[in-house]
Protein backbone atom coordinates (compact mmCIF):
# COMPACT_ATOMS: atom_id res chain seq x y z
CA UNK A 1 0.00 0.00 0.00
CA UNK A 2 2.65 2.15 1.09
CA UNK A 3 4.61 1.66 -2.20
CA UNK A 4 1.58 2.10 -4.13
CA UNK A 5 1.12 5.36 -2.93
CA UNK A 6 4.61 6.45 -3.21
CA UNK A 7 4.29 5.12 -6.68
CA UNK A 8 1.60 7.54 -7.08
CA UNK A 9 3.60 10.63 -5.45
CA UNK A 10 6.30 10.14 -8.37
CA UNK A 11 3.39 10.56 -11.16
CA UNK A 12 1.90 13.62 -9.53
CA UNK A 13 5.56 15.15 -9.22
CA UNK A 14 6.07 15.07 -13.24
CA UNK A 15 2.67 16.52 -13.91
CA UNK A 16 3.23 19.58 -16.42
CA UNK A 17 7.11 18.51 -16.67
CA UNK A 18 8.09 17.25 -19.68
CA UNK A 19 11.57 15.84 -17.99
CA UNK A 20 12.06 14.95 -15.06
CA UNK A 21 15.86 14.03 -13.39
CA UNK A 22 16.59 13.28 -10.13
CA UNK A 23 19.88 12.72 -8.08
CA UNK A 24 21.16 11.15 -12.01
CA UNK A 25 24.78 9.33 -11.45
CA UNK A 26 26.13 7.37 -14.39
CA UNK A 27 29.93 6.17 -13.15
CA UNK A 28 32.54 4.18 -15.12
CA UNK A 29 34.95 2.20 -13.10
CA UNK A 30 38.19 2.53 -15.77
CA UNK A 31 41.93 1.17 -15.55
CA UNK A 32 43.88 3.73 -13.65
CA UNK A 33 46.82 5.36 -15.08
CA UNK A 34 50.00 6.45 -14.03
CA UNK A 35 52.79 7.67 -16.01
CA UNK A 36 56.01 5.89 -17.10
CA UNK A 37 56.94 2.43 -18.53
CA UNK A 38 57.15 0.38 -15.29
CA UNK A 39 53.36 1.40 -14.25
CA UNK A 40 52.46 0.81 -17.90
CA UNK A 41 53.60 -2.92 -17.50
CA UNK A 42 52.16 -3.30 -14.07
CA UNK A 43 48.87 -2.51 -15.13
CA UNK A 44 49.32 -4.74 -18.26
CA UNK A 45 49.18 -7.68 -15.37
CA UNK A 46 47.63 -5.75 -12.34
CA UNK A 47 45.18 -3.49 -13.55
CA UNK A 48 44.46 -0.99 -10.77
CA UNK A 49 40.84 1.00 -10.78
CA UNK A 50 39.24 3.94 -10.40
CA UNK A 51 36.00 4.74 -10.39
CA UNK A 52 34.91 8.13 -12.79
CA UNK A 53 31.64 9.69 -12.24
CA UNK A 54 30.85 10.94 -15.83
CA UNK A 55 27.41 12.33 -14.43
CA UNK A 56 27.27 13.31 -10.70
CA UNK A 57 24.04 13.42 -8.53
CA UNK A 58 22.16 16.03 -11.21
CA UNK A 59 18.60 17.08 -10.93
CA UNK A 60 16.06 19.08 -13.23
CA UNK A 61 12.80 19.57 -14.63
CA UNK A 62 11.80 20.52 -17.87
CA UNK A 63 8.17 21.79 -18.81
CA UNK A 64 6.26 21.13 -21.41
CA UNK A 65 7.14 22.78 -24.83
CA UNK A 66 10.49 24.38 -23.80
CA UNK A 67 13.63 24.78 -25.70
CA UNK A 68 16.75 24.03 -23.36
CA UNK A 69 20.50 24.64 -23.90
CA UNK A 70 22.38 21.79 -22.09
CA UNK A 71 26.25 23.19 -22.62
CA UNK A 72 29.35 22.15 -21.03
CA UNK A 73 32.63 22.01 -21.78
CA UNK A 74 34.31 19.03 -23.30
CA UNK A 75 33.79 15.78 -21.27
CA UNK A 76 31.42 17.54 -18.75
CA UNK A 77 28.90 14.94 -19.36
CA UNK A 78 26.04 16.20 -21.95
CA UNK A 79 26.12 13.37 -24.08
CA UNK A 80 26.40 10.96 -21.19
CA UNK A 81 22.52 12.80 -20.09
CA UNK A 82 21.36 12.38 -23.59
CA UNK A 83 21.93 8.85 -23.77
CA UNK A 84 20.39 7.89 -20.14
CA UNK A 85 17.43 10.06 -20.75
CA UNK A 86 16.97 8.75 -24.34
CA UNK A 87 17.36 4.73 -22.40
CA UNK A 88 20.06 4.17 -24.44
CA UNK A 89 22.28 4.34 -21.32
CA UNK A 90 21.55 2.75 -18.01
CA UNK A 91 22.30 4.97 -15.09
CA UNK A 92 24.65 4.11 -12.28
CA UNK A 93 21.52 5.78 -9.55
CA UNK A 94 18.81 7.83 -10.11
CA UNK A 95 15.36 8.40 -11.51
CA UNK A 96 14.30 9.91 -15.43
CA UNK A 97 10.35 10.32 -16.01
CA UNK A 98 10.06 11.55 -19.66
CA UNK A 99 6.32 12.60 -19.61
CA UNK A 100 6.03 10.44 -16.35
CA UNK A 101 7.70 7.36 -18.32
CA UNK A 102 10.59 5.95 -17.37
CA UNK A 103 13.26 5.41 -20.53
CA UNK A 104 15.25 2.51 -18.81
CA UNK A 105 12.43 0.37 -17.62
CA UNK A 106 9.73 1.05 -20.20
CA UNK A 107 12.17 1.59 -23.12
CA UNK A 108 9.47 0.64 -26.05
CA UNK A 109 7.00 2.99 -24.40
CA UNK A 110 9.25 5.90 -24.14
CA UNK A 111 10.17 5.65 -27.77
CA UNK A 112 7.07 6.64 -29.18
CA UNK A 113 7.31 9.79 -26.99
CA UNK A 114 11.03 10.44 -27.98
CA UNK A 115 12.84 12.11 -31.09
CA UNK A 116 16.58 11.34 -31.01
CA UNK A 117 19.66 13.12 -33.07
CA UNK A 118 22.90 12.63 -32.65
CA UNK A 119 25.14 15.19 -34.63
CA UNK A 120 28.31 12.87 -34.75
CA UNK A 121 26.16 9.88 -35.62
CA UNK A 122 23.41 9.27 -38.32
CA UNK A 123 20.58 6.99 -36.85
CA UNK A 124 19.70 6.78 -40.82
CA UNK A 125 20.64 3.55 -42.81
CA UNK A 126 23.64 3.57 -44.72
CA UNK A 127 22.59 1.52 -47.11
CA UNK A 128 19.02 2.86 -47.67
CA UNK A 129 18.04 5.37 -49.65
CA UNK A 130 17.03 8.57 -47.64
CA UNK A 131 13.31 8.26 -48.57
CA UNK A 132 13.50 4.40 -47.85
CA UNK A 133 14.98 4.87 -44.31
CA UNK A 134 11.79 7.21 -43.76
CA UNK A 135 9.90 3.96 -45.06
CA UNK A 136 11.50 1.96 -41.90
CA UNK A 137 10.49 4.43 -39.52
CA UNK A 138 7.32 4.42 -40.55
CA UNK A 139 7.32 0.85 -40.09
CA UNK A 140 8.82 0.75 -37.20
CA UNK A 141 6.64 3.62 -35.27
CA UNK A 142 3.36 1.70 -37.06
CA UNK A 143 2.80 5.55 -38.58
CA UNK A 144 -0.62 5.85 -40.03
CA UNK A 145 -0.13 6.58 -43.78
CA UNK A 146 -2.06 10.09 -43.56
CA UNK A 147 0.10 11.34 -40.87
CA UNK A 148 3.15 9.80 -42.45
CA UNK A 149 2.55 12.02 -45.59
CA UNK A 150 1.47 15.21 -43.57
CA UNK A 151 4.05 14.92 -41.29
CA UNK A 152 6.93 14.30 -44.09
CA UNK A 153 4.99 17.58 -46.91
CA UNK A 154 5.34 19.67 -43.96
CA UNK A 155 9.04 18.79 -42.68
CA UNK A 156 10.22 19.20 -46.29
CA UNK A 157 8.62 22.66 -46.56
CA UNK A 158 11.08 23.58 -43.98
CA UNK A 159 14.05 21.80 -44.51
CA UNK A 160 14.10 21.54 -48.43
CA UNK A 161 14.41 17.63 -48.86
CA UNK A 162 12.76 16.57 -51.82
CA UNK A 163 15.76 17.20 -54.08
CA UNK A 164 17.20 14.64 -52.23
CA UNK A 165 15.63 12.08 -50.97
CA UNK A 166 16.35 9.48 -53.53
CA UNK A 167 20.35 9.34 -52.62
CA UNK A 168 21.62 6.90 -50.59
CA UNK A 169 22.27 8.23 -47.18
CA UNK A 170 26.00 7.53 -47.79
CA UNK A 171 26.39 10.31 -50.23
CA UNK A 172 24.55 12.78 -48.55
CA UNK A 173 26.73 15.44 -47.62
CA UNK A 174 27.08 16.42 -43.68
CA UNK A 175 24.25 18.89 -43.87
CA UNK A 176 21.91 16.96 -46.34
CA UNK A 177 22.18 14.09 -43.78
CA UNK A 178 21.04 16.11 -40.68
CA UNK A 179 18.55 17.31 -42.45
CA UNK A 180 16.96 13.61 -42.83
CA UNK A 181 18.23 12.75 -39.09
CA UNK A 182 16.30 15.46 -37.74
CA UNK A 183 13.02 14.41 -40.51
CA UNK A 184 13.40 10.75 -38.96
CA UNK A 185 13.64 11.24 -35.82
CA UNK A 186 10.14 13.75 -36.04
CA UNK A 187 8.28 11.31 -38.54
CA UNK A 188 6.56 9.41 -35.37
CA UNK A 189 5.47 13.23 -34.30
CA UNK A 190 7.10 12.87 -30.44
CA UNK A 191 6.69 15.47 -27.80
CA UNK A 192 10.67 15.33 -26.50
CA UNK A 193 13.20 15.80 -29.02
CA UNK A 194 16.97 15.72 -27.25
CA UNK A 195 19.78 16.93 -29.93
CA UNK A 196 23.17 16.29 -29.25
CA UNK A 197 25.31 18.62 -31.41
CA UNK A 198 22.87 18.97 -34.45
CA UNK A 199 24.37 21.66 -36.09
CA UNK A 200 28.32 20.45 -35.41
CA UNK A 201 30.49 20.80 -38.50
CA UNK A 202 27.46 22.52 -40.96
CA UNK A 203 27.71 26.08 -42.77
CA UNK A 204 26.06 28.79 -42.18
CA UNK A 205 23.05 27.80 -44.42
CA UNK A 206 22.95 23.94 -43.17
CA UNK A 207 22.43 25.82 -39.37
CA UNK A 208 20.18 28.59 -40.08
CA UNK A 209 17.90 25.55 -41.58
CA UNK A 210 18.52 23.17 -38.54
CA UNK A 211 17.72 26.03 -36.05
CA UNK A 212 14.53 27.09 -38.23
CA UNK A 213 13.19 23.38 -38.01
CA UNK A 214 13.79 23.61 -34.21
CA UNK A 215 11.58 26.67 -33.74
CA UNK A 216 9.16 25.74 -35.92
CA UNK A 217 8.82 22.01 -34.26
CA UNK A 218 8.15 23.97 -31.33
CA UNK A 219 6.14 26.32 -32.83
CA UNK A 220 4.02 23.98 -34.55
CA UNK A 221 3.90 21.14 -32.47
CA UNK A 222 5.11 22.31 -29.01
CA UNK A 223 7.81 19.97 -28.77
CA UNK A 224 10.10 19.94 -25.58
CA UNK A 225 13.53 20.10 -26.51
CA UNK A 226 17.60 19.71 -24.64
CA UNK A 227 19.68 20.61 -26.52
CA UNK A 228 23.59 20.34 -26.25
CA UNK A 229 26.04 22.54 -28.30
CA UNK A 230 29.35 24.40 -28.32
CA UNK A 231 27.35 26.91 -30.45
CA UNK A 232 26.13 29.97 -29.03
CA UNK A 233 24.17 31.01 -31.88
CA UNK A 234 22.08 27.83 -31.03
CA UNK A 235 21.66 29.09 -27.80
CA UNK A 236 21.02 32.54 -28.11
CA UNK A 237 18.54 31.92 -31.43
CA UNK A 238 16.50 28.88 -30.14
CA UNK A 239 17.08 28.80 -25.89
CA UNK A 240 14.99 30.71 -23.03
CA UNK A 241 16.85 28.52 -20.68
CA UNK A 242 20.19 27.12 -20.08
CA UNK A 243 21.58 24.09 -17.77
CA UNK A 244 25.38 24.31 -17.55
CA UNK A 245 27.15 21.26 -16.45
CA UNK A 246 30.58 20.85 -15.54
CA UNK A 247 32.78 17.89 -14.43
CA UNK A 248 29.11 15.88 -14.03
CA UNK A 249 27.68 18.41 -11.84
CA UNK A 250 25.16 21.21 -13.14
CA UNK A 251 26.95 24.44 -11.81
CA UNK A 252 23.96 26.79 -13.41
CA UNK A 253 20.38 26.45 -14.12
CA UNK A 254 17.82 29.18 -14.79
CA UNK A 255 16.63 31.76 -17.80
CA UNK A 256 19.06 33.12 -19.95
CA UNK A 257 18.28 36.71 -19.05
CA UNK A 258 18.35 35.54 -15.35
CA UNK A 259 21.78 34.33 -15.61
CA UNK A 260 23.36 37.73 -17.47
CA UNK A 261 22.27 39.29 -14.77
CA UNK A 262 23.33 37.77 -12.28
CA UNK A 263 26.71 36.37 -13.78
CA UNK A 264 27.77 39.74 -15.35
CA UNK A 265 26.04 42.40 -13.22
CA UNK A 266 28.17 45.28 -15.24
CA UNK A 267 28.14 46.90 -18.49
CA UNK A 268 30.53 48.90 -20.20
CA UNK A 269 29.92 52.40 -21.91
CA UNK A 270 32.94 53.39 -24.40
CA UNK A 271 32.82 57.17 -24.72
CA UNK A 272 34.86 59.40 -27.26
CA UNK A 273 35.70 62.82 -26.33
CA UNK A 274 37.15 65.46 -28.47
CA UNK A 275 40.39 65.80 -25.69
CA UNK A 276 41.92 63.25 -23.20
CA UNK A 277 39.84 64.43 -20.30
CA UNK A 278 36.84 62.44 -19.26
CA UNK A 279 34.05 63.33 -16.96
CA UNK A 280 34.14 61.74 -13.79
CA UNK A 281 30.46 60.03 -12.82
CA UNK A 282 29.61 58.58 -9.18
CA UNK A 283 28.35 55.24 -10.24
CA UNK A 284 30.27 54.45 -13.28
CA UNK A 285 33.74 54.07 -12.70
CA UNK A 286 36.55 54.02 -15.47
CA UNK A 287 38.52 50.85 -16.03
CA UNK A 288 40.80 51.92 -19.36
CA UNK A 289 41.36 54.90 -21.63
CA UNK A 290 42.98 55.24 -24.37
CA UNK A 291 43.68 58.60 -25.82
CA UNK A 292 40.16 60.48 -26.06
CA UNK A 293 38.94 56.87 -25.48
CA UNK A 294 37.49 55.83 -22.37
CA UNK A 295 35.89 52.85 -21.44
CA UNK A 296 33.16 53.06 -18.23
CA UNK A 297 31.60 50.28 -16.42
CA UNK A 298 28.57 50.40 -14.57
CA UNK A 299 26.01 47.75 -12.62
CA UNK A 300 22.87 47.44 -15.04
CA UNK A 301 20.81 47.56 -11.71
CA UNK A 302 22.31 50.95 -10.93
CA UNK A 303 21.89 52.48 -14.42
CA UNK A 304 21.35 52.17 -17.36
CA UNK A 305 23.69 52.77 -20.89
CA UNK A 306 21.45 55.65 -22.47
CA UNK A 307 20.90 57.35 -18.75
CA UNK A 308 24.93 57.23 -18.53
CA UNK A 309 25.60 58.66 -21.94
CA UNK A 310 22.98 61.93 -20.90
CA UNK A 311 24.31 62.55 -17.37
CA UNK A 312 27.72 62.06 -19.25
CA UNK A 313 26.78 64.68 -22.46
CA UNK A 314 25.44 67.14 -19.65
CA UNK A 315 28.58 67.75 -17.89
CA UNK A 316 30.80 67.75 -21.49
CA UNK A 317 30.73 67.48 -25.50
CA UNK A 318 31.07 63.85 -26.51
CA UNK A 319 31.96 62.41 -29.82
CA UNK A 320 30.69 59.15 -30.21
CA UNK A 321 29.54 56.63 -27.49
CA UNK A 322 29.13 53.08 -27.18
CA UNK A 323 27.00 50.66 -24.92
CA UNK A 324 28.74 47.28 -24.72
CA UNK A 325 26.08 44.39 -24.65
CA UNK A 326 27.07 41.28 -22.54
CA UNK A 327 27.87 38.54 -24.71
CA UNK A 328 26.76 35.07 -24.13
CA UNK A 329 30.27 34.08 -24.85
CA UNK A 330 31.12 35.95 -21.74
CA UNK A 331 28.71 34.76 -19.33
CA UNK A 332 29.64 31.09 -20.51
CA UNK A 333 33.32 31.61 -19.96
CA UNK A 334 32.61 33.13 -16.46
CA UNK A 335 30.10 30.24 -15.81
CA UNK A 336 33.10 27.43 -16.91
CA UNK A 337 35.54 29.44 -15.01
CA UNK A 338 37.81 29.84 -17.98
N1 LIG B 1 32.05 4.38 -21.95
C1 LIG B 1 32.78 5.19 -21.19
N2 LIG B 1 33.74 4.69 -20.37
C2 LIG B 1 34.48 5.49 -19.58
N3 LIG B 1 34.34 6.84 -19.53
C3 LIG B 1 33.42 7.40 -20.33
C4 LIG B 1 32.58 6.61 -21.20
N4 LIG B 1 31.75 7.46 -21.87
C5 LIG B 1 32.05 8.70 -21.45
N5 LIG B 1 33.04 8.66 -20.53
C6 LIG B 1 33.62 9.81 -19.83
O1 LIG B 1 32.56 10.54 -19.24
C7 LIG B 1 32.81 11.94 -19.31
C8 LIG B 1 31.64 12.64 -19.95
O2 LIG B 1 31.58 12.30 -21.33
P1 LIG B 1 30.47 12.91 -22.32
O3 LIG B 1 30.65 12.22 -23.65
O4 LIG B 1 29.16 12.80 -21.68
O5 LIG B 1 30.93 14.44 -22.42
P2 LIG B 1 30.31 15.63 -23.28
O6 LIG B 1 29.89 16.67 -22.31
O7 LIG B 1 29.29 15.10 -24.22
O8 LIG B 1 31.59 16.17 -24.06
P3 LIG B 1 31.75 16.73 -25.57
O9 LIG B 1 31.45 18.21 -25.50
O10 LIG B 1 33.21 16.51 -25.85
O11 LIG B 1 30.85 15.97 -26.47
C9 LIG B 1 34.13 12.11 -20.03
O12 LIG B 1 35.17 12.25 -19.08
C10 LIG B 1 34.28 10.80 -20.79
O13 LIG B 1 35.64 10.48 -20.97
MG1 LIG C 1 29.14 15.03 -26.30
Amino acid sequence: MVEKNAKNMKDINTIGDAIKVEHLTKSYRIVKKEKGLSHAVKSLFMPEYQTIHAVNDISFSIPKGEITAFIGPNGAGKSTTVKMLSGILTPTSGEIWINGINPTKQRMKVVQNLGVVFGQRTQLNWDLRLGESFELMRHIYRIDDAKYKENLNMMDEILGIQSFINTPVRQLSLGQRMRGDLVAAMLHTPSVLFLDEPTIGLDVEGKYAIRKFIKEMNRIKGTTVILTTHDLGDIEELCSRLIIINNGKIIEDGPLAELTERIAPCKELIVEYYDEKPVEHMRAKIVSQEGNRVTYQFEKKELTGAQLICEIAAQKNIKDATICETKIEDIIRIAYGA
